[in-house]
């Protein structure tokens, strides 16, 4: 696979498959995705696998606590920034509108959107997850790095003929996630991701969201 296709057909995929993935391929794509670039060759990132039974752990436990603190637990960093503004704004307002509108989920129905968006906590599906932590010491260098480590997984499951869908939603659950994993208290819980295949017969399988024309984003000098 070219890396052009694996970019280009690389999507948070939110309807998988049951099947487990292998081992051996989770090791392959941790490995071959250790080449992404760090700062100082640092390699802040740690990775914490998970399959059932300590997946479905983690998903029955949020689930049983979700009544009592349906927001969650809190997350140790802002999700998003406090006062978006525009064009942020209007590209998140945007993406979820056309996510529920494929559901065939209306604003009003603000129940179907809620019990939708709760399906993060089911990791949509995906058999195999993985969540992500850096050393609490580490500054905004070493989180670029951590986008280049998770963004290097993505397009390797692609070249496996899997899918992912990075989850910072899990954050709101931390407290919970680190009791699980034994997480120790140095590190910090960045996000999830879900890995599977993906369940093609899904809304949502073909759901491809925009990007901004590159003129809003890039200026060229002395060209
Ligand atoms: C670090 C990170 C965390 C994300 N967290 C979530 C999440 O919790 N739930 C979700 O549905 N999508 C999540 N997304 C997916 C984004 O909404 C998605 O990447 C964006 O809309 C672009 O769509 P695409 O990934 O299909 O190209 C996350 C993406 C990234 C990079």
């Amino acid at each position: 696979m070219r890396v052009s296709e694996a970019l280009d057909t690389r999507r948070t995929c939110r309807a998988f498959k049951p099947e487990p993935v292998p081992r051996e391929t989770l090791e392959a794509i941790l490995r071959g995705a250790q080449r992404a670039p760090s700062g100082g060759n640092l390699q802040p990132w740690r990775v914490y696998v998970v399959q059932d039974p300590v997946r479905q752990q983690i998903i029955d436990t949020v689930h049983g606590k979700m009544a009592e603190t349906p927001r969650g637990e809190g997350a140790e960093y802002h999700i998003y920034p406090p006062e978006l503004t525009e064009p942020f704004k209007t590209r998140r307002f945007e993406v979820g509108e056309q996510m529920y509108a494929k559901l065939g989920i209306p604003r009003e129905d603000k129940g179907s959107r809620l019990m939708w968006f709760a399906r993060n906590f089911e990791f949509f599906g995906a058999p195999t997850a993985m969540f992500f932590t850096m050393d609490r010491q580490m500054q905004e260098g070493q989180w670029s790095d951590l986008g280049m480590f998770l963004q290097s997984i993505a397009l390797l499951a692609r070249e496996h003929g899997l899918h992912t869908a990075f989850q910072e939603a899990w954050a709101v659950w931390t407290p919970t996630i680190v009791e699980i994993l034994g997480i120790p208290e140095n590190e910090m819980l960045f996000c999830g991701m879900g890995i599977g295949e993906e369940d093609a017969e899904h809304p949502l399988a073909d759901f491809r969201t925009e990007r901004a024309p590159l003129d809003d984003l890039a200026s060229f000098h002395g060209y």
